[in-house]
């Protein structure tokens, strides 16, 4: 078996992961599966996923051993220079998609629906769900709404796409809740986020999405399902943690959403070296007779 790209030290909750299956370095000659997930899950193995949107910033996440890597609409907002995901289109998500693909090896790579290519009828989501699978290669789909779509998630998975869904906050309807607030919030709130729960785990999906709910809240969801919760501002107690990667990695401008640990100050790095680099061209030092052709 080849070494875990993570230290043991830095591999989750996997006292009872049998050797050579933890999603760790466990898996090496090939990808991440709808199986591995729900078999971390039995095993009490946490995971962790990550947006990408280019194939560059995906090959390094996939050399780091992350298991799953979201194509995220997200890249409306974290990598196209819109406000929000809503302008997003089935043409950039799919593009975006190959290019994570192509940079990948082992990691699951799950396609983001746009608002709008899914919502129309359940025909239509399999015409663009088909288009991420087979035009990008995406192994699995990911969608907004819990019991609205749940006849959605049906047909789809019925169809041999694995789809992971997304409830609470679902940023494609920020018009509709007139921003990000928090969700789940009082018993009503509650006992949807818990229906929505159990729809889309009836209607198939592999995985559901918990995004900027109360931690107790995500924890009863949590232990009420059978397939793995994948947090986002849900708190500690769900089997998967995802954060966008620009939030995670520091280069996100301006305000970052409470629920981000910034691991790394990228942003900062990357203007330094650009600044370093204009100064050298203005002050005559680079390029240098090492980086000349003779
Ligand atoms: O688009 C996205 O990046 C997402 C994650 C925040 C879950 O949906």
């Amino acid at each position: 078996m080849n070494a875990s790209p993570l230290s043991p030290a830095q591999t989750p909750n996997t006292p009872s992961a049998p050797a050579g299956t933890s999603l760790y370095g466990g898996i090496t000659n090939r990808r991440v599966t709808v199986r591995d997930l729900a078999a971390a899950k039995q095993r009490g193995e946490r995971w962790a996923m990550l947006t990408a949107y280019d194939a560059l910033t995906a090959g390094v996440f996939d050399e780091a051993g992350i298991p799953v890597l979201l194509v995220g609409d997200s890249a409306g907002n974290c990598h196209l220079g819109y406000e929000t995901t809503v302008p997003v289109t089935m043409d950039q998500m799919t593009m975006l998609s190959a290019a994570v693909v192509r940079g990948t090896k082992r990691a699951m790579v799950v396609g983001d629906m746009p608002f709008g290519s899914y919502q129309e009828s359940p025909a239509q989501a399999l015409h663009n769900a088909a288009r991420l699978m087979k035009e990008a290669g995406v192994g699995a789909v990911k969608l907004e709404g819990g019991e609205r779509s749940a006849r959605t998630i049906e047909l789809l998975v019925d169809a041999g796409v694995p789809v992971m869904a997304h409830i609470g906050l679902t940023p494609q309807s920020v018009h509709a809740f007139g921003g990000y607030p928090v969700q789940g919030r009082g018993d009503e709130a509650a006992h949807k986020l818990q229906r929505d729960a159990k729809a889309v785990q009836q209607a198939g999906a592999f995985a559901v999405v918990l995004e900027a709910v109360p931690a107790e809240l995500a924890a009863q969801v949590t232990a009420s399902l059978s397939v793995p919760t994948v947090g986002i501002g849900a708190g500690p107690d769900c089997d998967a943690q995802v954060l966008v990667w620009t939030d995670m990695a520091g280069m996100t401008a301006g305000r970052v959403p409470k629920f981000v640990k910034q691991y790394a100050d990228l942003r900062a790095v990357l203007g330094d070296a650009a600044r370093e680099f204009a100064a050298d061209v203005s002050g005559g030092s680079f390029p240098a007779a090492e980086h000349s052709f003779h």
